[in-house]
């Protein structure tokens, strides 16, 4: 099968590394035939162009991979890709997300796949083992740590007392990082997850301006402290349930109880725990960001498509998103805690509290009262479960 590999950067490269190098049978029968990288300074192989039609109109060519990142120019790429009738792999959650309606009507139209495990959850079988649960069970629900880059600063944090900038800087040393890291510590990278876990898990195209988003910019050295005195490890949790009532999904920093498996999770490491009829709770494990762990996710879907095991194109009915019945208690620092009287259920000091169960429409309600611009929220998470 050969294979217009798009980027060559952190997952890129790790693409041709692991293709190249042809360590078993599946991957013999792959072949990187071209590789389009930015600028003609950076061609250092024979096969690497700066011309996108060398790959998308070469008509030898089946399966383009797209590892560019970013909406534009990666999604002309993909759709002309796909519109020329080939199966595109792609890590690259914010493309989907901002048009994951014409993507995957293109592709059914077409016939041909588009395959995207390593957008969401690094190296984790995560979007192949919905699919797998869906043979036999409805998702009633999933949670999780989505985001090695918040996850490696919040467990630095914790365990090593690190500052916020220092861990940051750290994760993006390392690779795991956004190009813009605004969309790793302020939830946006969360928040596309769970709109493709909400595609592929509930069968739904969720719009991410629905989803509740709370980030971890404004986390303080305080916030972990009280975290850590009550018994609870802070991570950054996103989920969505579906019910009679509707869909809902949310990305916020969570206060989980030390014995809960995702207080354990360190790292890099991402965990996703969905919930459904037969299987119960499962949780999946294992390095969610880093070049080799997301090329291994991109390499399982060309395998899958040269073993013609690939699964159902997903595909969703656009729904609202609806967090009112989704009620929780939450611990806030605001420098404006007086303009929330009436939620506070205990008052730790003059800018800390705790509030009564609220839901996350009253949360955010709150917010806009609270004009704070460095405000921190946190859901408390009570039991183990
Ligand atoms: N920036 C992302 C993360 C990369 O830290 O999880 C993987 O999606």
């Amino acid at each position: 099968m050969k294979i217009g590999l798009l980027g060559h950067g952190t997952v890129g490269s790790g693409v041709r590394k692991i293709v190249d190098e042809k360590n078993t049978k599946e991957i013999s029968q792959l072949e990187i035939s071209k590789i389009l990288v930015r600028y003609e300074k950076d061609i250092t192989d024979n096969r690497m162009t700066v011309d996108i039609h060398d790959i998308v109109d070469d008509s030898e060519i089946d399966v383009v991979v797209e590892c560019i990142g970013g909406d534009e120019p990666a999604f002309s790429y993909v759709q002309a890709a796909l519109f020329n009738g080939k199966h595109v792999v792609t890590s690259n959650k914010k493309m989907l997300v901002n048009h994951l309606e014409e993507l995957l009507e293109l592709a059914r139209t077409r016939g041909v796949s588009l395959k995207y495990e390593a957008a969401c959850g690094g190296g984790i079988p995560w979007m192949s083992n919905l699919d797998r649960t869906k043979r036999i069970d409805d998702i009633n629900s999933f949670r999780g740590i989505f985001n090695g880059t918040t996850n490696y600063i919040l467990s630095k944090m914790s365990d090593e007392g690190l500052e916020f900038a220092v861990a940051l800087k750290e994760a993006q040393d390392c690779g795991y990082a956004e190009f813009d890291p605004s969309d790793d510590i302020d939830g946006m990278d969360t928040a596309y997850k769970v709109v493709l876990s909400s595609c592929k898990g509930f069968g739904v195209l969720a719009n991410i301006h629905d989803i509740d988003i709370y980030g971890i910019r404004h986390i303080s050295a305080k916030d972990i402290a009280y975290a850590c005195k009550h018994g609870y490890v802070c991570k950054l949790i996103g989920s969505g349930v579906k019910s009679d009532s509707g869909v809902s999904g949310t990305v916020i920093p969570t206060f989980i109880p030390k014995q809960n498996i995702f207080a354990t999770i360190p790292a890099n490491f991402n965990a996703i725990e969905s919930d459904s009829k037969t299987l119960g709770k499962m949780t999946y494990v294992g390095q969610g960001a880093g070049s080799y762990p997301t090329a291994h996710a991109v390499v399982q879907d060309l395998i899958d498509l040269v073993l013609h095991q690939d699964t159902e194109v997903s595909s969703g009915v656009g729904v609202h998103v609806d967090n009112k019945n989704r009620l929780s208690s939450f611990y806030v620092r605001s420098v404006n805690l007086n303009r929330m009287e009436d939620v506070i259920e205990e008052r730790i000091d003059e800018d800390t509290c705790i509030t009564k169960e609220i839901s996350f429409v009253e949360l955010a309600s709150m917010m806009k009262v609270l004009e704070d611009n460095a405000v921190f929220v946190a859901e408390v998470m009570h039991d183990c479960k």
